[in-house]
């Protein structure tokens, strides 16, 4: 077995052991991917204030994400099709959060169902809606996160209709893959894969199938969004869903100020600066550089968390030291469990709480809630001045 270092080392045994369609999935942004690459690069034009001489005893990476404890404020985000990357794969990264201490988001496009994944921990998980147009459906699925204890609710508002990925047309992308000669032949060469989804029954998209009526194809992401999701979601719509939860709530895409002022408006506890991975709207700003501007606005009245680009805990500090107050990782942990299962989703945890621990010592820092931009060399003009 190779020698684990980064998160990279991840992604490469995942590529070798997953199939192809799913591995694209999970690494492709839309269109040109523009926004997927800046997301990461962007992270790279910051950089680090060196101190020396400063006691790094006691370190602690400690933190809260919307009121709950957490060993560092890295949340693992809700990622579509998580159980096709490897079999039973939402409760192997469920079980690896809990473990860590870091809270884990189920999505509603998860293999494994709510149920499910609540049976197979013992620590409450977050679960991540979109919208749908069948109100009861709806009613239903926030119903069955509250009967699971899910602590949180992630509502997914820049998701109406799908960016379109080319890789996941070109591949046929669907749960269960169907067998093609091209996806025959791919699985051949990923046979562990194989075996280990011939020994679990969960291969279709948990949450849906068997619940929702009306769906012609359930087995394809596109086509089922392109049914079935609300495309006249609005504010009115974002604050009648809040209220059939009991609970915290966290919104999700928010990529401008304006629209993080109407987040706050509403009273949610929690907003998720992104660009749903650079998966939706190309040419939209990386997270990073919208950041500020968002915590200028609401800052002070709401939690503002960030996803969309973070690969290290280097990302995180960033991320932590430009004002956001948690993190997520989509794709960082799908490397690990894609490469080695739950075993994998933890060291993918462990590697960015080594990068982020060791940063913060180095930056002179002890405390993850310290963390300001004192720490950080922001190039001039990193923002931008962009005309609406
Ligand atoms: C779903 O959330 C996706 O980005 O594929």
């Amino acid at each position: 077995m190779p020698i684990i270092t980064t998160i990279d080392d991840l992604k490469r045994l995942h590529k070798r052991r997953t199939p192809k369609m799913f591995y694209d999935y999970a690494e492709s942004g839309s269109w040109t991917e523009q926004t997927f690459r800046e997301n990461t690069s962007d992270f790279d034009e910051i950089r680090l204030r060196q101190r020396v001489a400063v006691d790094m005893t006691n370190r602690t990476t400690a933190s809260q994400m919307v009121g709950e404890d957490v060993s560092m404020p890295v949340a693992l985000a809700p990622v579509g099709l998580t159980g096709m990357q490897a079999a039973d794969g939402e409760i192997k990264a469920a079980r690896a959060a809990e473990k860590f201490g870091v809270p884990f988001t189920l999505s509603t496009m998860s293999i494994c169902s709510i149920e499910d994944v609540a049976a197979h921990t013992e620590k409450p998980f977050w679960f991540q809606v979109y919208t749908l147009k069948d109100d009861e459906f709806m009613k239903r699925l926030i119903g069955r996160a509250q009967d699971a204890g899910c602590s949180a609710l992630v509502i997914t508002l820049d998701l109406q209709i799908m960016g379109q990925r080319h890789k996941d047309l070109k591949n046929g992308l669907s749960a269960p893959p169907k067998f093609t000669l091209a996806s025959m032949v791919d699985l051949a060469t990923k046979w562990p894969w194989g075996i280990e989804m011939l020994q679990t029954k969960r291969r279709f998209f948990g949450n849906i199938v068997g619940h929702a009526q009306g769906v012609s194809n359930a087995s394809s992401l596109a086509s089922w969004t392109a049914e079935a999701f609300d495309h006249a979601l609005d504010w009115v719509r974002v604050a009648e869903l809040m209220k059939m939860w009991d609970g915290k709530v966290i919104l999700k895409g928010i990529l401008d100020a304006e629209d993080a002022r109407k987040a706050a408006d509403l009273g949610a506890d929690a907003i998720i600066v992104s660009n749903h991975g650079g998966r939706q709207l190309d040419g939209a700003l990386s997270s990073i550089k919208v950041l500020p501007s968002i915590i200028e606005a609401v800052g002070d009245r709401i939690e503002v968390h960030l996803d969309s680009g973070i690969r290290s805990g280097q990302d995180v500090l960033k991320a932590l030291a430009m004002g956001a107050k948690g993190t997520y990782i989509g794709r960082a942990f799908v490397n690990g469990l894609g490469a080695m299962g739950e075993k994998g989703v933890t060291t993918a945890l462990e590697v960015i709480h080594k990068e982020l621990d060791t940063t913060m010592a180095l930056c002179g820092r002890r405390d993850v809630k310290t963390l300001d931009r004192d720490v950080l060399l922001v190039p001039e003009g990193f923002e931008g001045r962009w005309m609406p």
